[in-house]
């Protein structure tokens, strides 16, 4: 069994894993609070043992690895794996081919595709985690608030596990992904407001019926579990890293996940430099680029049309804001019309049909190489972090419906007889 803490991100106190485990602890206990339409304070994240570590795991041996196959590397993780035979891990392997590079116009780009995981989006990394750290403690049923892939996700990867999911979404919630989480036999609740409203929700009935939370930032394993992409990344490139990341930000949880994760490989002493992590955000519901801005956060509903980063209270705003500013990145944002033209071309150039959310990080790369921020030796890499198909309507925006023609109407277009 490895050992870890858990550490305060804000009053930066260490906890020991029984304290916070046993106690069903999910913000720290001295400072934790969740307040309604505000970011989290108190959010925790995972702590090794990395001088001990460094003893026993070598880099060149980490790289010989298979990436998508987090529980290979036990002892970076806060799980006890004894516990779990291959046939259940095996239910969680991502694609081993999620990294891939292309030209764009004369630009090394890389994209990192997450649409093709088993519920086709990034949020099974921490679904993965989650889930099995509830089968660790006993715990059968296990709630999430979302916009729609955090509950798809968790109501697939529950299914898998034998494990109950209730899922809190915004009734807006594009009609694929409410199916999918219908499909795995998952509870759904379909709240009348935004997503903002669904988290407090979910947060409130949780705490009554005793279900363990995997609410996006206030349970630390959707942190810790979102990490798994930046070794991921360091397996697949040989450790060669690229050196500025885009990542489309709503709660900033995948931008803290990646963070934690090329922080890990810095302790053991693998990686020397973090890559530059962008945030990109939809003009309507930026909140970490004005935070960064102005120094404080601010409440303004949000409106986009790319749902996965629609929040207006990203609950891990802080954690994510730092890891802009240590990794010497930046948060921007891009307006829907651009996320539209930059779903269009990753289609047209890469092949990948995505998300309107993971198509802003695309966007974000247009919009700082149009203003010359990045230097052509830079190696680029997107996070593509959710598919298309999970929500079509948008999309329909550049597929109109074409025409329909009768058989002998068809025949008479093609001009045969
Ligand atoms: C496809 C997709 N991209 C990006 C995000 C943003 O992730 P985070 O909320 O952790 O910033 C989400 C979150 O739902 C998502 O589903
Ligand atoms: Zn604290």
């Amino acid at each position: 069994m490895n050992s870890y803490i858990y550490n305060c991100f804000n009053c930066n106190k260490e906890f020991s894993a029984e304290l916070i485990e046993d106690n069903f602890h999910y913000l720290c206990p001295d400072c934790g609070k969740a307040e309604k339409n505000r970011p989290l304070k108190g959010v925790l994240t995972v702590e090794y043992n990395y001088d001990e570590f460094k003893k026993k795991l070598n880099r060149e041996e980490f790289l010989r690895l298979p990436p998508g196959k987090f529980w290979l590397y036990p002892l970076l993780w806060p799980i006890n794996f004894t516990t779990f035979n291959e046939t259940i891990l095996n239910q969680l392997v991502l694609p081993e081919d999620q990294l891939l590079s292309f030209k764009y116009k004369g630009a090394d780009i890389s994209l990192m595709d997450e649409t093709r995981n088993p519920t086709l989006s990034y949020k099974d990394r921490a679904s993965s985690l989650v889930a099995l750290k509830a089968k660790e403690l006993g715990i059968k049923e296990i709630s999430a608030a979302s916009t729609g892939n955090a509950g798809s996700s968790l109501a697939g990867v529950c299914a898998r596990m034998g494990l109950t999911a209730h899922i809190f979404v915004p009734s807006s919630i594009p009609s694929a992904k409410r199916i999918q989480i219908q499909s795995f036999g998952a509870n759904i609740y379909l709240v009348d407001g935004s997503y903002d409203d669904a988290f407090d929700l979910c947060f409130e009935v949780s705490k009554e019926k005793k279900w363990y939370n995997r609410n996006t930032a206030y349970n630390p394993l959707t942190i810790e579990g979102k990490k798994s992409a930046a070794y991921d990344i360091f397996i697949s490139s040989k450790g060669k890293l690229p050196d500025i990341i885009f990542i489309p930000v709503g709660d900033g949880v995948i931008i803290s996940g990646i963070y934690k994760g090329f922080y890990d490989l810095k302790k053991l002493g693998w990686i020397e430099k973090l890559p530059k992590l962008i945030a990109v955000q939809a003009e309507g519901s930026n909140a970490l680029v004005r935070y960064l801005e102005k120094g404080k956060f601010e409440f303004k509903p949000a409106e986009t049309i790319a749902d996965s980063i629609c929040t207006g209270a990203p609950r891990n705003l802080f954690m994510a804001a730092d890891a802009v500013k240590i990794t010497n990145g930046k948060a921007i944002s891009v307006g829907d019309d651009e996320i539209l033209s930059a779903q269009k071309l990753i289609a047209n150039q890469f092949k990948i049909l995505a998300e309107p959310a993971s198509s802003a990080a695309f966007a974000g790369y247009l919009k700082l190489s149009e203003a010359n921020e990045i230097a052509s030796k830079e190696k680029v890499l997107l996070i593509i972090t959710g598919n298309g198909l999970k929500n079509i309507t948008v999309s329909e925006e550049w597929n109109k419906i074409p025409k329909s023609l009768s058989f002998s109407g068809w025949k008479d277009f093609f001009s045969i007889k």
